[in-house]
């Protein structure tokens, strides 16, 4: 084998890996990202928070249209945006909480990791339920 034969296969294989590691980090909605207990605290949330403006029928749209997003951005909207009779009126843990009863109630698996809006949530794709 030639020396530029050698160095050729040296780029393959490091482009390779590369792409193993840029998919790894790169989650969906649908890999368990939340814990069921964030889904059920949300629920109390959504209950008595989200419930008066809106249905399910309109999360499962707003998920659809936010097909492809980072999970933070919405949950960044919904900060800063909701309630919309009082926006930011609730705590970040509920916020975060009302997003996994969102996922859990459109059929997207819990899972062992607890999401966290600091802790890779920009990593997370928003996928159409
Ligand atoms: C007082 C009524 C009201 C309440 C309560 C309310 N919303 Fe909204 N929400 C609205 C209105 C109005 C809009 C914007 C118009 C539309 O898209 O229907 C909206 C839009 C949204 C959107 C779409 C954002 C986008 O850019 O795609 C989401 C998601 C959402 N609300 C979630 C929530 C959540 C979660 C709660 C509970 C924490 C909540 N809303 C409580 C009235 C309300």
């Amino acid at each position: 084998m030639k020396f530029s034969q050698v160095l050729g296969a040296a780029v393959v294989l490091l482009a390779l890996v590369g792409c193993q590691t840029a998919s790894a980090q790169d989650k969906t909605v649908s890999d368990g990202v939340f814990t069921a207990e964030q889904a059920s605290a949300g629920q109390q949330v959504y209950d008595s928070q989200c419930k008066t403006c809106h249905n399910q029928r309109f999360y499962r749209d707003t998920l659809r249209s936010w097909n492809n997003q980072p999970l933070l951005y919405l949950w960044e909207t919904i900060m800063g945006t909701m309630p919309a009779d009082n926006p930011g009126s609730l705590l970040l843990d509920e916020y975060t909480d009302v997003i996994a009863f969102i996922l859990s109630d459109n059929g997207f698996p819990a899972g062992e990791a607890k999401l966290d809006p600091d802790d890779g949530m920009e990593a997370i794709k928003i996928v159409s339920p």
